[in-house]
């Protein structure tokens, strides 16, 4: 069967996330994908596509990397899945192992999940649940940063800021306080990356003196609020939260569910402003890109917390496939290629790649900034004023249209492009996804008609 087979098929029967159906209904074609490897995507026509985002930001070394497909094929012939509550087994226990060593001093407790929103749910209950185990119920009001993504469950959803996910479902969920983001494209004329950070601090300050002690937690996207748009802060504000937090004794919750596996440079982004969180949560590319999973790392005083007689003073939060031996097997995998692969060190020498070919694309027409991160590339189209080109002209639409038609999958966050590609990105395609990129940001420029 060919593409377009399955693409009616599909039609019939699917209904696909964070998707308007109509426009496929209306034309745009799904890319059917029949196998990918490293970088690369190919359909059921034979076409191939670089997948620029990493698959919604979830796959690290490649597709069907061999080592973590291996990992995941022995262990399938062991243990596929048990009940984590009452049973444990080798991969749980041994994944744990690995992500405290890798974590901050002081995480001393993993707690499983199988999602990323999953996870932040788990990370806001446990905050909540441990102050009210410290004899501090109040303290239900959460803290996120404006333009934050944190997830799409309700609670998730509750302390997201980006309207068109949010506003819809708002009735239905609890009221957070958006504080002012770190966000260093929001600089003022003459202030640096640092100083935007310590500016957006203060406006956290002013909250909590307001409300500190309602307050359970902060919760952040460290370095990048990648949803919000790949939007980018200096570890400062990062330092001046953990130390806001800690004189407020509010918990400071780091989602590194899309930034964590090396995504910014350091195995982790919290390690950039040298703190630690009370709570960690990660997901994504914990397994290479293979399987769900999650995990919320925790300190000794809050695991402590819980710890009674009574069984209701436990966390009583589960998943059915929480901890799933599969998932956690090519967690395993996926963290032994960090080592066995030097990939942070390599990934130096990638990003300074990913860098000159993407400091051209700034001189472009309708490009108002090009910033960068470790792994992450974003090119902002916006007027040179930094004001937003009109809506209608959908820019980044058009331009990641023309990407796919020319082998290159990009999925633009409103007008702005981005680059977080598998870590096996080769020179020579990091060219070709420069090209390409250039390419679709002048059809988008000619087609709005600038
Ligand atoms: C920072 C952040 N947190 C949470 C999530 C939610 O993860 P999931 O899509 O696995 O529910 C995402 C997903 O993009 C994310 O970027």
């Amino acid at each position: 069967m060919d593409s377009a087979a399955w693409q009616a098929r599909d039609l019939a029967v699917l209904w696909h996330p964070c998707t308007q159906m109509r426009e496929h209904l209306e034309g745009t074609p799904l890319i059917a994908v029949r196998r990918g490897e490293g970088v690369w995507l190919e359909d059921y026509d034979g076409r191939r596509y670089l997948d620029a985002i990493s698959s919604w930001w979830t796959n690290l070394f490649g597709h069907a990397e061999p080592r973590i497909a291996a990992a995941i094929a022995e262990q399938a012939r062991q243990l596929e899945q048990v009940i984590l509550a009452g049973c444990t087994h080798a991969p749980a226990v041994q994944l744990a192992e690995r992500l405290l060593e890798r974590a901050p001093a002081g995480l001393s407790k993993v707690f499983y999940a199988d999602n990323g929103s999953a996870a932040v749910e788990v990370a806001l209950k446990m905050s909540y649940h441990a102050h009210v185990h410290a004899g501090q119920p109040e303290r239900s009001l959460f803290l996120a940063l404006s333009n934050s993504y944190h997830g799409e469950t309700l609670g998730a959803l509750a302390v997201t800021d980006i309207p068109l996910y949010r506003r819809t479902y708002a009735p239905l969920m609890m009221q957070p306080r958006f504080v002012p983001s770190p966000d260093a494209f929001l600089r003022e004329a003459g202030e640096t990356w640092e100083d935007c950070a310590r500016r957006a601090a203060r406006g956290l300050a002013a909250a909590l003196e307001q409300v500190g002690e309602r307050v359970a937690a902060l919760i952040v996207e460290p370095l990048v609020q990648c949803a919000g748009g790949m939007r980018m802060h200096h570890p400062a504000y990062l330092a001046e939260a953990r130390r806001l937090c800690d004189a407020f004794g509010v918990h400071l919750i780091a989602d590194e569910i899309a930034v964590g596996f090396g995504r910014t440079g350091t195995f982790l982004a919290c390690e950039q402003a040298g703190i630690r969180p009370d709570f960690l949560c990660l997901s994504k590319g914990i397994t290479g890109g293979f399987l769900p999973l999650a995990a919320v790392l925790t300190s000794e005083t809050i695991y402590q917390r819980f710890l009674d007689e009574a069984r209701e003073r436990a966390f009583l939060h589960s998943h059915s496939y929480t901890g799933n031996p599969l998932a956690c097997a090519a967690a395993l995998a996926s963290l032994a290629i960090f080592d066995a692969d030097r990939v942070l060190e390599r990934n130096r020498e990638r990003a300074a790649l990913l860098g000159e070919a993407a400091a051209p694309l700034a001189d472009l027409p309708g490009v108002a900034e090009v910033r960068q991160c470790g792994m992450i590339v974003a090119i902002e189209l916006a007027r040179p004023d930094r004001g937003p080109h009109p809506p209608e002209q959908r820019r980044g639409r058009t331009a990641a249209r023309y990407a796919v038609e020319h082998g290159v999958l990009l999925r633009p966050l409103g007008d702005v492009l981005y680059w977080m590609p598998p870590y096996c990105i080769r020179a020579e395609e990091i060219a070709r996804l420069g090209e390409v990129t250039r390419l679709a940001i002048l059809h988008a420029a000619e087609v709005a008609g600038a």
